[in-house]
């Protein structure tokens, strides 16, 4: 049967995630995988997360089974407020980031609205503006205002350890982003989903708290407590939080009860933040290699970004070099990556790839950059 007619006309704007479509032919556990953004299982809480799911069935009961308010559990809105300095009628509970992303986008989208991007950009919030037919656009040289921008309601930004560019923007950055939002009025989304795990140098405001009335700022436990909870929060000026909330009524009623109180009871008692150090030297100790590697063995004319944290550095190859077109080889050699273009809203970034160093055992980065350099040039 046809079931075209069936389907809405938003369905004629989704497609699927080309990395998720990739990595279908792959199996990742018999190549080297520079490919994947997971978070590291060795990074997991396994140790104490039975006493942790104790401690929740003992102080909650089947209140930790059950539908819960539509904003997030008090207990753990309320230690997130603390910790931020938000009020707790700023902040909203999400399933994750992505869903902030997605939510943000249907509150505040119509067809034909601009967004405006930093490029490279995370496939996954391109992916959910395009799904609502907004106009994604790239920002002019140094966060400049492009031209024929449209109607621009929100500015989507990375601005601490990009995925996929492993960038940082600069206080000075920030600065100029929020004065050009204030000029133009437009909206900014800070997606924030990297910002704890920072591995060197200090920490740079937030564009939020440079100018909270027009930032929402979407944050995630994925990488900092297990993205398997699928668990994040959003920070932003109630007005906005309000429709947030009347929307999430309708997407999934209330954010996931259990996890929620699993990750209250993971921050008070301090064994998020004991975690956290410990995947903060995991996931240097895997930069450093990956960057020690590139070093040694890709040849002149490669160069690549050096993160500060994240999960993520960028590769540019010479201009007529193609990573789409090399990727099937290098899949058949045994290494995967993921090609830049995939980042680009316009499909440009063709000499570009993405590694990630969050997953790949310690001892593989040395191998596998020996690999992937040999099948450049
Ligand atoms: C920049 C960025 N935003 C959002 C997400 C979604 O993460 P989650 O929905 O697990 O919080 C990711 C995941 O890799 C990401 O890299």
């Amino acid at each position: 049967m046809d079931y075209e007619r069936f389907f809405s006309e938003d369905v004629a704007a989704f497609l699927p995630s080309p990395t998720r479509e990739l990595f279908k032919k792959v199996d990742i556990s018999k190549i080297y995988s520079l490919a994947g953004g997971f978070p590291s299982p060795d990074t997991f809480p396994l140790e104490g997360m039975r006493e942790m799911v104790d401690a929740v069935l003992d102080k909650y009961g089947a209140k930790a089974m059950q539908y819960g308010g539509t904003q997030g559990v008090p207990e753990l809105v309320a230690l997130l407020s603390s910790g931020s300095g938000e009020a707790p009628e700023n902040l909203q509970m999400t399933t994750s980031s992505q869903q902030g992303i997605d939510v943000c986008a249907r509150v505040l989208l119509d067809p034909g609205d601009s967004v405006l991007v930093d490029t490279p950009s995370y496939l996954g919030a391109l992916q959910s503006f395009k799904d609502y037919r907004a106009r994604i656009v790239p920002f002019g040289e140094g966060f400049s205002f492009p031209e024929d921008a449209g109607r621009v309601k929100f500015a989507y930004v990375i601005p601490d350890f990009g995925n996929p560019s492993g960038k940082t923007m600069s206080l000075a950055e920030r600065q100029a982003l929020v004065e050009l939002a204030r000029e133009k009025d437009f909206l900014i989304i800070e997606d924030s989903p990297y910002r704890a795990l920072r591995y060197e140098g200090e920490q740079i405001p937030t564009i939020r708290s440079l100018a909270p009335e027009r930032t929402v700022q979407l944050c995630s436990f994925s990488k900092i407590f297990a993205p398997g909870f699928r668990l994040g929060w959003m920070a932003g000026p109630p007005e906005i939080i309000h429709q947030v909330y009347v929307c999430k009524q309708a997407l999934d009623l209330c954010p996931p009860v259990f996890d929620q109180y699993l990750a209250a009871e993971f921050m008070g008692s301090g064994a998020l933040d004991r975690n956290l150090a410990a995947s903060k030297e995991y996931y240097r100790r895997n930069r450093d290699l990956l960057l020690d590697a590139l070093g040694r063995h890709m040849p002149s004319g490669v160069s690549w970004t050096r993160p500060e944290g994240g999960f993520f550095s960028f590769l540019t190859l010479p201009g007529d070099c193609d990573t789409l077109a090399l990727y099937d080889t290098a899949i058949k050699k045994g290494i995967a990556y993921v090609p830049g273009s995939f980042f680009y809203p316009d499909g440009g970034g063709r000499n570009t790839m993405r590694l990630s160093f969050s997953y790949l055992a310690p001892g593989k980065f040395d191998p596998a950059v020996r690999l992937l350099a040999s099948l450049l040039f």
